[in-house]
């Protein structure tokens, strides 16, 4: 459903000038003296070269995603990216992404160019956003916004200003590896990643119908993964299972009413091609598991996201090592010895468990100043709000802002 770009009219403008060392919102700032030509228009393939030279310093600790996502975002219907430029000069770039089949939004991938950072170009960005929003019909539930424990504690003045609560956190490990360190799996390993399944698209949407399985799994029945979280509906499979991101699961014991049934769902194994369907252990899935590639700067960077029915955790072993299988492949595959590898878990699961899975297979290298948390804030807008799991969520959060 293109949900975006329907609403965005032809508004785009100078938005004034800006006076160089003034923080602020460009609404509030227009007219400036100094002179500097401050703009946000549209960001187009074109710019890719320009954007992808905003020098920030390191983005993300090296783990930024934009180079490889970046004409997948320009052509997603839901998405609209925006750059600021200064005197025609690109210094800025920033995405609005219209997700969960257009109830939400999320304004992310954002930078600023060294040299223009402090002078309200974000701002100006968001403001442009806000104006986007505004326009979209019918209007947007909630804006979201996902950051690392520290940002939210540095910021937490701002997005308590902002009207923004937080709804959710997640444990998170960030570890940089060399492929030479990790071995390949053993043939008793393998065998035992062969009850870890690949789910398919039809899959999800299966696993998605069902409420118990989806609160069981899912704390606001919400995935949090690579930095957003969405719900679970239809149309945000596309950003779940893709030719960047795979689902496993596995599943506890099945009853054996039918040994025809359990045939077909021994089968369908990650290994084996084509997939029969997973329909019928769906129910009785105990753990499932996402992982996500991109590239950042030619060095792989590797996302799983852990997702655990409570307390249990008798399958992690074997996502593990899935994984790891996967992370063997992608090295392989690319040119880059060396990746990073980021794992995020609800904290039922104690860190300890992954990270000796991790240094079992090679991996030691903790990468600092990432966080150690994922947090997931909303803000809900006016009066189109609805009942919902996230709403009785709020009431009873104990979240930092509160
Ligand atoms: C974050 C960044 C884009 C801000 O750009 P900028 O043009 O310097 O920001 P502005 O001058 O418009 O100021 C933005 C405001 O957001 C605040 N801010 C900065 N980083 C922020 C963050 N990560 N989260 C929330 N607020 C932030 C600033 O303190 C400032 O507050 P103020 O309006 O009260 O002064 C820029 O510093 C940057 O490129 N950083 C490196 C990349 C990065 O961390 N991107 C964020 C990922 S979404």
């Amino acid at each position: 459903m293109n949900v975006l770009r329907q609403n965005i009219t032809n508004r785009y403008r100078t938005l004034g000038s800006l006076p160089i060392g003034v923080h602020g919102r460009a609404a509030n700032t227009s007219g400036s003296s100094y002179g500097k030509k401050f703009a946000v228009r549209p960001a187009t393939h074109d710019d890719f070269a320009a954007v992808m030279a905003i020098d920030v310093n390191q983005m993300y600790q090296g783990r930024d995603y934009l180079q490889d996502c970046y004409h997948r975002f320009l052509d997603d219907p839901n998405m609209h990216a925006v750059v600021a430029t200064v005197d025609e000069q690109t210094a800025g770039f920033g995405v609005l992404h219209i997700f969960d089949e257009g109830e939400s939004a999320i304004k992310r991938a954002f930078r600023v160019h060294q040299d223009f950072q402090k002078l309200g170009l974000m701002n100006m960005m968001l403001d442009d956003m806000d104006e986007t929003l505004s326009e979209m019909q019918p209007p947007v539930k909630r804006v979201t916004h996902a950051t690392t424990d520290d940002n939210a504690l540095r910021y937490q003045k701002r997005y308590k200003q902002e009207g923004y609560a937080e709804i959710f956190r997640k444990r998170m490990l960030n570890y940089s590896y060399r492929g030479q360190d990790i071995p390949a799996l053993s043939p008793s390993e393998l065998e035992s990643t062969k009850s870890v399944r690949l789910l398919t698209s039809n899959d999800v949407i299966h696993l998605f119908s069902n409420k118990t399985l989806v609160d069981r799994l899912f704390p606001n029945r919400m995935l949090f993964n690579t930095f957003v979280g969405f719900k679970t509906v239809q149309g945000n499979i596309k950003y779940l299972i893709n030719s960047s991101a795979v689902m496993f699961m596995t599943s506890q014991s099945i009853p054996t009413s039918s040994s025809k049934d359990m045939e077909a769902i021994q089968t369908s194994n990650a290994q084996d091609q084509p997939m029969q369907s997973n329909e019928k252990a769906i129910p009785y899935m105990d753990m499932l598991s996402c992982g996500h590639l991109h590239m950042s700067e030619g060095v792989p960077v590797y996302e799983i996201n852990i997702y655990n029915t409570p307390s249990n955790i008798s399958s992690l072993n074997r996502h593990m090592l899935q994984h790891i299988h996967m992370l063997k492949k992608i090295i392989r595959e690319v040119t880059s010895n060396n990746g990073m590898l980021m794992v995020t878990f609800h904290d039922d699961i104690a860190d300890k468990l992954i990270i000796d899975v991790l240094n079992k297979y090679g991996i030691h290298e903790e990468i600092p100043d990432c966080g150690s948390e994922l947090v997931w804030f909303e803000q809900e807008l006016g009066e189109n709000i609805r009942e919902s799991p996230i709403l009785e969520r709020l009431d009873s959060s104990v979240g930092i802002l509160k």
